[in-house]
């Protein structure tokens, strides 16, 4: 990906001279700046560089910036023309984003890491730095990760109540959020405390790990967006313990703690932010428990807005994997098909 620098003054000079021009000569005028921006360093170009950056300089990616001055030499009317030529001062000197995140959507084109398709197919789990991926239950950091990106801003707090081996706080660290998880096992609390902590923290923000119940927890402080990654009701025990939602005994109770961990951590989430669900269905005795719809609605009820269901691919866990013919069979057997997705339900607080 290639950078062009442009000298401010100049090159905005030279873009209002294009903007008034008569059309042959904008078409003519256009057509010689593209040329010299796709043959950069070599056209020595007096204002456009590809390196030595100065104060003041206006950037854009090369591809895009040809993109735009193409456009307008091509346009079939002087208006579209123009058209183009006010988009790219625009993009070029103005930042309007949707106060939510730090997406510039006069410049929307240069976000190619954000994901906003509906389906999640996420292939290797990232394995970099703290994210060991040790934790039997844990989800891959793209996850945390996308969700940042589209719903904070730098600076922002972000919760994840049930916290497990801490790989939101490790992408907070990344990304330059702060970022307070809870999690009721204490020996995993330490140990992704451990390794949050191993994590370089570049942009200096507050990570900590409080060990307790997410559905009484005392709490204090105001979230620009949670990250709730619960257990699938039993399909892993994450501990003996009766708060956790994993030992619930039915999927009813299962439902009522869910309600319960809604009810006391929604109200710490600012009004018009997003809580982020990641859920998956369960199978038992015969039937297709739909966990995620059954969170979903619940969660609705407590006075949000549904934004999206994502879908995201699941390869399993670790014993199902082991015994993958075994599961074919059964699915052939017995008139079901094998899990092979999970869902992230994006929801707005009223
Ligand atoms: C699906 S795991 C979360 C994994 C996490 N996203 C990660 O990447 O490691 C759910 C976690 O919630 C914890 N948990 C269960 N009930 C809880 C409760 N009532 N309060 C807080 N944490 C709880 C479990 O111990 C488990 O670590």
């Amino acid at each position: 990906m290639t950078t062009v620098y442009l000298r401010r003054a100049p090159f905005l000079a030279e873009l209002a001279r294009l903007q008034a021009a008569e059309t042959a000569a904008a078409r003519d005028g256009l057509q010689a700046l593209a040329d010299a921006v796709a043959a950069l360093p070599e056209s020595g170009h007096p204002w456009m560089a590809l390196s030595q950056q100065q104060e003041d300089d206006l950037a854009m990616r090369r591809a895009l910036l040809l993109r735009y001055l193409q456009q307008a030499a091509t346009a079939y009317t002087a208006e579209r023309r123009r058209h183009y030529l006010r988009r790219l001062r625009l993009a070029l000197t103005e930042v309007r984003t949707n106060g939510v995140n730090e997406v510039n959507l006069n410049r929307w084109q240069e976000y190619d890491e954000i994901w906003t398709d509906s389906l999640w197919l996420i292939g290797d789990r990232d394995r970099s730095g703290a994210h060991l991926g040790w934790y039997w239950g844990n989800f891959v950091p793209q996850i945390p990760r996308q969700l940042m990106l589209r719903y904070t801003r730098r600076g922002d707090w972000v919760l994840d109540p049930f916290l497990g081996s801490g790989t939101t706080l490790i992408e907070c660290r990344r990304l330059g959020r702060h970022g307070v998880g809870i999690e009721l096992v204490e020996a995993v609390a330490q140990k992704a405390r451990a390794l949050i902590e191993q994590e370089p923290n570049p942009h200096r923000v507050e990570t900590s790990v409080l060990v307790g119940d997410a559905t009484a927890l005392p709490l204090v402080g105001r979230f620009q967006l949670i990250i709730m990654h619960p257990p699938y009701h039993d399909i892993i025990r994450f501990s003996e313990d009766e708060r956790d939602l994993s030992n619930a005994p039915t999927v009813e109770d299962y439902l009522a703690r869910w309600r319960q961990a809604v009810a006391h951590i929604a109200p710490l989430l600012e009004r018009e932010r997003y809580l982020a669900v990641v859920i998956g269905d369960k199978y038992s005795r015969g039937e297709w428990i739909p966990l995620g719809f059954r969170v979903m609605e619940a969660t609705l009820e407590a006075g949000f807005t549904l934004k999206s269901i994502v879908v995201k691919n699941f390869e399993g866990t670790r014993g199902k994997r082991s015994q993958q013919a075994l599961w074919r069979y059964r699915a052939l057997a017995g008139g079901f098909y094998l899990f092979k997705h999970e869902y992230i339900l994006i929801l707005k607080k009223r």
